[in-house]
């Protein structure tokens, strides 16, 4: 089965679209998202041009902040301390990678926690470890949504997930775990790393390695989550798995593109709507 992160997407954003509809009303105002944009890498504009459309798509206000390359760290600082003081922002999103002379570290715990829609914030980070009232981060979540939305069942399996990183790897691990799976975190170093992923019911790949897992990786019927985003030298987007070998394979298997990325768009704004709905709330 090939799970159609798109399309699964795209129905979440149409619901997402009616009930942004009904938020309107109810509270005379839209969840509103600002995406920051420092530089022109053209990677991140692609990125921002998805967000911004997915916004707009499902009714938010919002708009994009575009900051030269050259900018200073203090004025982007001043940027976010301005958006984090503004009552009609909901969520505030940097998109990463900055350049050299700005520490992304000092910029992730400038965003108000509560505006912080990628999950990245220590304060949100160190919640979802404590298994406290969190923004979870978007990838992460996706995958959940996905496995969830295909009906791969995730309690009492085992889950192998390549890659330890702040974004994906780590955090999808805990989610794995909050739902019950046994979870091993792999990663480039890990001895005889096929034979580890060979046992995984599910098994997530976030090394950022193009074909890195092969069929050799995969139990004959696992759940394969490709979150690997990877261009090959004449320019094609391909995963972290190798897609044509590991399909025959797989029980379940998210391709690139059209898995996990659109997941990721669609749950942020998902959190847009969550931080509206906390804000709204508290107001109350
Ligand atoms: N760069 C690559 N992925 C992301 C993401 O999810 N959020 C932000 N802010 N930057 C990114």
């Amino acid at each position: 089965m090939i799970i159609d992160g798109k399309q699964i997407s795209q129905s979440l954003k149409d619901a997402m679209k009616i009930e942004v509809d009904a938020l309107a009303e109810q509270y005379g105002r839209r969840p509103c998202l600002m995406v920051i944009i420092v530089g022109n890498n053209p990677a991140s504009r692609s990125y921002v041009r998805g967000k911004i459309k997915a916004t707009e798509y499902c009714g938010f206000d919002g708009h994009l902040v575009e900051l030269p390359e050259d900018v200073s760290e203090a004025t982007l600082l001043a940027e976010i301390d301005k958006l984090n003081n503004d009552p009609l922002v909901d969520g505030i999103l940097v998109q990463l990678p900055l350049p050299k002379h700005i520490s992304e570290d000092k910029v992730i715990a400038a965003i108000s926690a509560e505006k912080d829609v990628d999950g990245f914030h220590p304060e949100n980070v160190a919640r979802l470890w404590l298994n406290q009232h969190c923004i979870l981060p978007c990838t992460p979540k996706g995958i959940i949504e996905l496995l969830d939305q295909a009906g791969v069942e995730i309690a009492g399996k085992k889950a192998v997930v390549i890659g330890r990183s702040n974004i994906v790897g780590k955090p999808v691990a805990k989610l794995l775990l909050d739902r019950n799976a046994t979870v091993t975190i792999a990663h480039s170093r890990t001895k005889d790393l096929a034979a580890v992923c060979r046992e995984a019911d599910i098994l997530v790949a976030a090394v950022g390695r193009a074909k890195m897992v092969t069929a050799e990786y995969v139990k004959p019927g696992a759940a394969v989550i490709d979150v690997g985003i990877n261009r090959t030298e004449d320019g094609k987007l391909v995963g972290d798995v190798d897609y044509e070998a590991v399909l025959p394979v797989a029980g379940a298997i998210t391709p690139v593109p059209g898995g996990v990325g659109p997941m990721t768009i669609t749950m942020l704004m998902r959190n847009t709507i969550e931080c509206f709905l906390n804000r709204e709330n508290k107001k109350a």
